[in-house]
Parts: C-alpha cells; structure tokens; sequence
C-alpha cells in the first residue's frame, strides 16, 4: 500500500484505504477501482493524497525520483507518528514502500543528487529513514546481493531509527549539547526499536538486529552493549555505514551539513577499528568516483572541477580550477567544503 498524490494518481489503480472526506463523511471504499470521474470528484473537493493497493502500478507509469521520494516520506511519517501512538506497523505498506524504493535505486544514476535536493524537506528522522533505506539498497547493489536481501537491506534502512519515535521531541531535537542522562535516553532508540521490530513475524531477525546494533562499534566505544568486534549481519554493517554517512551529510538541529567527501573521510577513519572496513571501503570508493566530474567547492573559496581519483587516496581526488590543478593528495591546506549542483 501507498500514499500518493491525487495529482499523480491514474485511472485504474486501486484504493487501497476506505477514503473519507474533510467532514468524516465515507467518500470511496477501500477496494474501488479510481476512475476518471473520481479523480474529477477528488480534485473539486481538493483531496490531495489517497492510498492505493497497487504501488506496481504507479512505478510502471514511469514517476520521477522526486514523487516516489516525497510520496515515501509521507508513507514513512505516517507510519512513524503512527507507531508512536501504539498502532502496529502494516506489513504491505513497509513492503510496497522498500519495493518503490528498490525500483528508483536500480534506475537513478542520479541518486546522491537527488538525495541532496529533497534534504530538509520535512523532520530529521523521516528524511533519514527514507535517505539511509536508499544507501543501503545502493550499497546492497554494489556489493551484488540478491533482490531478497536488497529488499531486507531497505526494509533495514527504513526502520533502524523507529525507536526514535519513543523518545521525547524535547531530546531528540535539542539544538545544544546533550546532557548525560539525554544521551542515556536517545542511546535507548536501538533497543526500544528491536523490541518494537521483533514483535513482528513478517520483520526479519536481520532487520531487527540492525536497529539494535547500528550504533555498536568493533572497538566497543559504540551502544547499547557496547559489543568488541565486527557484525556478521550484513543489515547490520551496512546500515552502520550508511548511518554515518547520511548524518554528516545532513543538516540536524546541532550541526550543519558537511560534503560527501568528509563523510567519505569519516568513513575512511573509522574502518580503522570502528566500523567494518569491507563494506566501508566499497561505500566510499565508490561515493569518491561517483562524484568525479563534479563541481565542487574547495576550503580556499575557489571552485573547481573534480578530475581524478587516486583509489589509494579516494577522499583527495585531483580537482582542476580554470587552469590549475590541485592534488589534494598532496595539498593538504585544501579540502572541499562541498559539492556544486
Ligand atoms: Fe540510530
Ligand atoms: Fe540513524
């Protein structure tokens, strides 16, 4: 099931939720088949969104990026606000959604970017869920797994900060320091999110462990149990990586956004004992070269186009300014500060 715009909406698809109007009254049925009378009905009584059975559907009539993406992050917040209030999680509607998502990963080449232009389009942990779901599906195809697991590694992605949701605004979106005892109570997001995922036989143990341990570290400096040692699980690891990289490249109340280079830098650092160095290295190998061609923004105000990538250096890549080069290998004064759409 998912929710999508009336505006996008096509005759033929099937209503997925029964639909009812501004004043409570019941206007279509769960199960009706949208005509193009209804559609005129739905926009005179400016309806904007409606459920729908069939995600297929929609996919196949060729959207963009940016619907699939606002129409998942509307998914994601409604199923997060709703979980907040006691309601369980709705197996088709996490399942079409990662399904949607899979779909879009496979075809935009374009997906960094277009992940950059949709940021701060709505609340931290929505954009993130939705952000840290396509990286994973990204890396998964990377790493060439199976449609199973790619869809596990979304369905990982989407749901391994869904313990945020217990934990109250005034923590979660503190612009200033956490206190101890705050810390304390957002390091509790990884185990209430398990307890909420395990209770469901359609959520597998992969998918569950993920938001237990994507925040646990291989030198054990990581929560909550602090666990020495790299995770076997795939979700786990991969989540882990692609965690990081959309929290340093996104803004958050207390810190702005940084480049995908330092995230990729980050990254780099931490495979040294922190996090597990064969998936981060396929991550920020890949991510350096992605963005060659690139312009970007370097430390010194001067803007540059990124020409070449040393895979022994990938985080300093050769950038060529009007008719200079900066090897950033070598010059290390320079760093980029950011990438030019
Ligand atoms: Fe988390
Ligand atoms: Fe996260």
């Amino acid at each position: 099931m998912l929710k999508i715009k009336v505006n996008s909406l096509k005759p033929g698809v099937t209503l997925g939720k029964d639909l009812f109007s501004y004043d409570s009254t019941l206007l279509l049925p769960k199960g009706t088949i949208i005509t193009r009378e209804h559609l005129d009905s739905l926009h005179m009584r400016n309806i904007d969104d409606v459920f729908i059975m069939d995600s297929k559907a929609v996919v196949k009539s060729g959207r963009q990026f940016e619907d699939v993406y606002s129409d998942s992050l509307s998914v994601v917040r409604s199923f997060m606000l709703e979980a907040k209030l006691g309601k369980p999680l709705e197996f088709e509607e996490i399942s079409d959604i990662t399904g949607l998502l899979l779909e879009q990963v496979f075809e935009a080449n374009d997906l960094f970017r277009q992940m950059r232009l949709m940021k701060d389009k709505d609340d931290y942990l929505f954009t993130h869920s939705v952000n840290v779901a396509l990286l994973c599906i990204l890396m998964g195809r990377w790493l060439k797994c199976d449609r199973e697991t790619l869809k596990e590694l979304g369905e990982a992605g989407l749901l391994h900060d869904i313990g945020k949701v217990f934990i109250d605004d005034s923590i979660l979106n503190k612009p200033d320091k956490l206190t101890d005892t705050e810390y304390e109570e957002i390091k509790k997001h990884t185990l209430q999110g398990y307890n909420l995922l395990s209770q469901y036989e359609w959520i597998s143990t992969n998918v569950a462990n993920a938001a237990l341990m994507h925040h646990e570290r291989a030198d054990g400096s990581g929560y909550p149990m602090g666990t020495k040692g790299f995770s076997k699980n795939l979700c786990v690891s991969v989540v882990a990586v692609a965690d990081v990289y959309d929290a340093v490249t996104s803004n958050r109340v207390y810190s702005s956004k940084r480049s995908p280079y330092t995230a990729a830098e980050i990254l780099w650092q931490e495979s040294f004992g922190k996090l597990n160095p064969e998936i981060s290295k396929v991550f920020y190998d890949k991510i350096t070269n992605f963005y060659v061609g690139n312009e970007v923004l370097l430390s010194n105000d001067e803007i540059g186009v990124v020409i070449y990538v040393d895979p022994s250096q990938p985080t300093r890549p050769i950038v060529m300014v009007g008719d200079n080069f900066y090897n950033l290998a070598m010059d290390r004064s320079v760093t980029i500060l950011e990438v030019i759409d």
